[in-house]
């Protein structure tokens, strides 16, 4: 359930219209919903009220400060999976004992950073991992408290780019390599195996391979006990998809409640990282027609939304709604929806039918708070587009629109220096 609804034919963010947003901040231009925010958190926090747990939202979701302060102040802990992330969390008010840290390549600063920080929990990938983690607390005087990150080979029955929990894929360790680490990690002074830790995939649009998963977990966790192991923290990660087009994930209370009824003798604290399904129905992406264009073949409206501002269409073949933010068209057409990067992947839809638009007219693209502007570029020297957060009848600016001044920034020093190069 999301707040961008047509009132009178027009399209709104909760109560503001989303053309009155589009002229004032210009296109292209992600909105969020922060009723909606909220609203996803609550919705899913609510689903494990029956077992103790955490919710950890995957800030790679989207990392906007606002976003996670607002989700911050209803609670929520985070998933982060780099220092710039630490960095964000910390700055958006994220209490540093809800901070679980993922992520296969961990460098020594980032680990010294997150261990100042004094997180929560570390999700250990590979030995070598361990090892660095447990030296860099070693030379802080700390001890890390970890997980491990066990790959549980199961299928999560989604798009072979967003599968992380099968023996193929980089992430986590098999449960046979877990075993060696756990052993390995309860001999070293400066880690705490506390946790375990899996995440299978992203935009799951099933039950069955989280409980798969659960299963092997749970038959893992009683040889760590017979080893006098003793695990406090149980991490499924996020994945729980959402409907972009006519998917029908399970809603978060079917989760819950499996995940609950499967867990209720164990004693430990289960946490969660779900990114896309807080996020992603928060967001849409408005982008204004510039040109119509025809060939033999086809029927393009050239957009100013790129693929360095979605990815998603271009990366994965991703379905995104897209809708005339003004309703009322007579007829329909069917087109390519392109942006102006000078390459074919630059697509946000293709054959799709839809109300005749006109050049000046307004789409947009929905279900584009996750995975949305945190994949942007600067691809083709465009500046990143504006972010607007919406609450009722109020909005605010959450991050200026990039200027052709920020896509230099960082290039003028060498500017200057390069001409040294020839003395
Ligand atoms: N935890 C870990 C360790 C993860 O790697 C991920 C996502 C999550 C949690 C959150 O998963 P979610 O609840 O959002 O499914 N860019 C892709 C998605 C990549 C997901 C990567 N990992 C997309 O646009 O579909």
């Amino acid at each position: 359930m999301h707040y961008f609804t047509y009132k009178n034919g027009q399209l709104y963010a909760e109560d503001v219209p989303v053309a009155d947003l589009a002229a004032e901040h210009g296109t292209p231009l992600y909105i969020y919903s922060a009723s909606t925010l909220k609203r996803h958190l609550n919705a899913f926090d609510s689903a494990f009220q029956g077992i103790d747990h955490m919710t950890c939202y995957s800030v790679k979701a989207n990392s906007n400060l606002s976003v996670l302060k607002i989700l911050a102040q209803a609670g929520a802990g985070t998933d982060i999976v780099s220092g710039g992330e630490l960095f964000r969390a910390l700055r958006a008010g994220v209490d540093p004992k809800k901070i679980v840290y993922s992520g296969v390549g961990k460098k020594t600063v980032e680990i010294q950073e997150a261990l100042l920080a004094d997180i929560l929990l570390f999700n250990v990938e590979s030995i070598q991992e361990l090892q660095r983690i447990n030296s860099v607390a070693g030379d802080l005087h700390k001890v890390a408290r970890i997980s491990l990150r066990i790959n549980p080979d199961v299928d999560p029955k989604t798009h072979p780019y967003i599968s992380t929990g099968l023996k193929e894929n980089k992430f986590g360790l098999s449960r046979a390599e877990a075993l060696e680490a756990y052993t390995l990690a309860k001999s070293l002074p400066n880690v705490d195996p506390v946790g375990m830790d899996c995440h299978i995939g992203s935009q799951l649009t099933k039950l069955s391979p989280f409980l798969e998963a659960l299963d092997k977990l749970k038959i893992f966790y009683a040889q760590l006990r017979e080893r006098d192991i003793a695990i406090k923290y149980l991490d499924l990660g996020g994945g729980l998809g959402i409907t972009y087009n006519e998917e029908e994930p399970p809603h978060p209370d079917e989760l819950g409640q499996a995940l609950t009824e499967s867990l209720k003798d164990l004693d430990m604290t289960l946490i969660l990282e779900p990114g896309r399904v807080i996020a992603g129905n928060t967001g849409i992406l408005v982008t204004q027609v510039q040109y119509l264009k025809k060939n033999e073949d086809k029927l393009f409206v050239i957009v100013d939304a790129a693929m360095n501002d979605l990815v998603r269409p271009s990366l994965y073949g991703s379905y995104h709604r897209i809708a005339p933010v003004r309703e009322g068209s007579t007829g329909e057409m069917t087109v390519d929806i392109v942006g102006p990067i000078c390459e074919s992947g630059d697509f946000l839809a293709k054959n799709r039918t839809i109300p005749r638009v006109d050049q000046g007219d307004l789409l947009a693209a929905f279900s584009a708070g996750a995975y949305g502007f945190v994949m942007s570029s600067q691809y083709n020297s465009r500046p990143r587009a504006a972010e607007i957060m919406v609450q009722g009848s109020k909005h605010v600016l959450i991050r200026k629109r990039e200027t052709y001044n920020d896509l230099v920034a960082l290039e003028e020093e060498g500017l200057a220096l390069i001409d040294e190069l020839d003395d």
